[in-house]
């Protein structure tokens, strides 16, 4: 069946399984904001088969998430929901995992505020939100190749850009995450990861 393809997922996918195996093992239900082609959702779960992954994009995506379901079926894996984060209504389930990747520096800034509240409304205490994706340190890129994109994603539409650890990490604190972890990645991406405290 024709599907949607990332390189990018195709690239990532191992080193972060890797990574979500440690971060999630002890974790149950899993959501994902902004699955894409869905990549990552049918990978995590053939790797992870502890976790129920639920995936969840705005709606246009819906359809290439389903052909990745329907080539790679598993029981843990569920049918995309509908979650713009700025105008749908998020699930009413709680969550002891969410993950995302490659949507902070997407979306707009105001979008981005309505994921962390939206993720410390619906995370279990002692849940963790890992985000994937580059980062800016104290307003710089040190990597050139994440400069170059930076500029790319604003000559794109003007709202996107890398996004500066200190303003999304002050995000997470006001919707109840402490900060855990930052764990450098292949080609200049981090995994970072908040927890949700009592
Ligand atoms: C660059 S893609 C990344 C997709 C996938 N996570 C990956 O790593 O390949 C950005 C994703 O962010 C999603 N996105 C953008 N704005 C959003 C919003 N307001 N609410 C939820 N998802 C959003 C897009 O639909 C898209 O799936």
């Amino acid at each position: 069946m024709d599907k949607p393809f990332s390189q990018a997922c195709a690239n990532n996918q191992d080193i972060i399984s890797q990574m979500l195996t440690s971060v999630l093992a002890d974790k149950k239900r899993v959501l994902e904001i902004g699955s894409g082609t869905g990549q990552h959702g049918v990978f995590f779960a053939n790797k992870l088969p502890h976790l129920t992954w639920q995936m969840s994009d705005r709606r246009q995506n819906h359809e290439g998430i389903q052909r990745w379901m329907a080539d790679n079926p598993a029981p843990n894996l569920l049918a995309p929901i509908a979650l713009d984060v700025l105008s749908d209504a998020w699930p009413t389930s709680y969550y002891d995992g969410i993950y995302s990747a490659n949507t902070a520096h997407i979306m707009p800034w105001q979008a981005v505020q309505a994921m962390f509240t939206g993720i410390g409304e619906r995370l279990l205490s002692g849940g963790v939100f890992c985000l994937y994706g580059p980062i800016k340190y104290a307003g710089i890129l040190m990597a050139k190749s994440n400069q170059e994109f930076d500029q790319w994603l604003q000559q794109q539409a003007p709202h996107q850009g890398i996004r500066e650890f200190s303003e999304l990490d002050s995000l997470a604190k006001n919707a109840g995450l402490k900060f855990i972890q930052d764990k450098a990645m292949p080609a200049n991406n981090r995994l970072l990861v908040w927890q949700k405290t009592a």
